[in-house]
C-alpha cells in the first residue's frame, strides 16, 4: 500500500470519484451530466489550483480510495461551502475496497496534512442517509448548515 499527492494528472481519476461520490446511492448522474455542470465539474477540472490538493491511497497498481481539498469562492461555492479560507473535502473509496478502513486512514491523513499546512478547517456536504456521515462525525466534523437534503459540516483545525 502507499499513498501519494494528487497532481493535475489525477483529474480523470478525481472526476470518476465525483462522480461515484454524486451516485453514492444508486445511479442518479452520467459523466456527461458532470462535465455540462459547472457546480459539480469545478470539483475536479481545474484541479489543483492554488492551495488545493489532495492524496490517493494505491495497492497492487489499483487506486483504492482519494480525497482531495478544493477552495472555492462566494461566487461559485461548493456544495458544501463554508467560507473562502476553507477547503471542502471530497472522500471516495471505489468500489470493492469500501469499509476496509481505507477511507478513515485516508480521511486522517488529508486533516492531519491541512492542519501542518495551517488550514482553518475542512468543510464538506453529506446528503440524508448516507453512512459516510458517522465516518465524519468521529473524525470532528460539526452540522454548521443545511443546503437542500444535505448537511453542511465543518471540522475546525488549530491554527498556530
Ligand atoms: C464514504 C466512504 C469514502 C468511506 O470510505 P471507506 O473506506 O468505505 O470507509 P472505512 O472502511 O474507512 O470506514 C467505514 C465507515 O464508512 C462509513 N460508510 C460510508 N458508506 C458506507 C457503507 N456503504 N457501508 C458501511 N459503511 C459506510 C461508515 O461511517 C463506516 O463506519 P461505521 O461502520 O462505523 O459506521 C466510502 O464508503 C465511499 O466512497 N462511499 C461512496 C461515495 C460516498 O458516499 N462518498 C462520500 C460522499 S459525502
Amino acid at each position: 500500500m502507499s499513498i501519494r499527492w494528487l497532481t493535475a494528472s489525477d483529474r480523470p481519476l478525481l472526476r470518476a470519484a465525483t462522480l461515484a461520490n454524486m451516485n453514492w446511492c444508486g445511479l442518479r448522474f452520467t459523466f456527461d451530466d458532470l462535465d455540462q455542470s459547472e457546480d459539480l465539474a469545478h470539483y475536479y477540472s481545474d484541479f489543483p489550483r492554488e492551495d488545493d490538493f489532495g492524496m490517493l491511497d494505491e495497492a497492487a497498481g489499483d487506486v483504492r480510495a482519494v480525497a482531495w481539498l478544493v477552495f472555492f469562492s462566494a461566487e461559485h461555492p461548493g456544495y458544501g461551502f463554508v467560507e473562502e479560507t476553507i477547503p471542502e473535502l471530497s472522500i471516495t473509496t471505489f468500489d470493492g475496497f469500501r469499509v476496509q478502513g481505507i477511507g478513515e486512514r485516508l480521511l486522517r491523513g488529508i486533516i492531519a496534512a491541512a492542519a501542518e499546512r495551517g488550514m482553518p478547517g475542512i468543510s464538506l456536504s453529506v446528503e440524508d442517509g448516507n453512512r459516510a456521515r458517522s465516518l465524519y462525525s468521529r473524525s470532528g466534523f460539526q452540522v454548521v448548515g443545511r443546503s437542500g437534503d444535505s448537511d453542511t459540516m465543518l471540522l475546525r483545525l488549530a491554527t498556530s
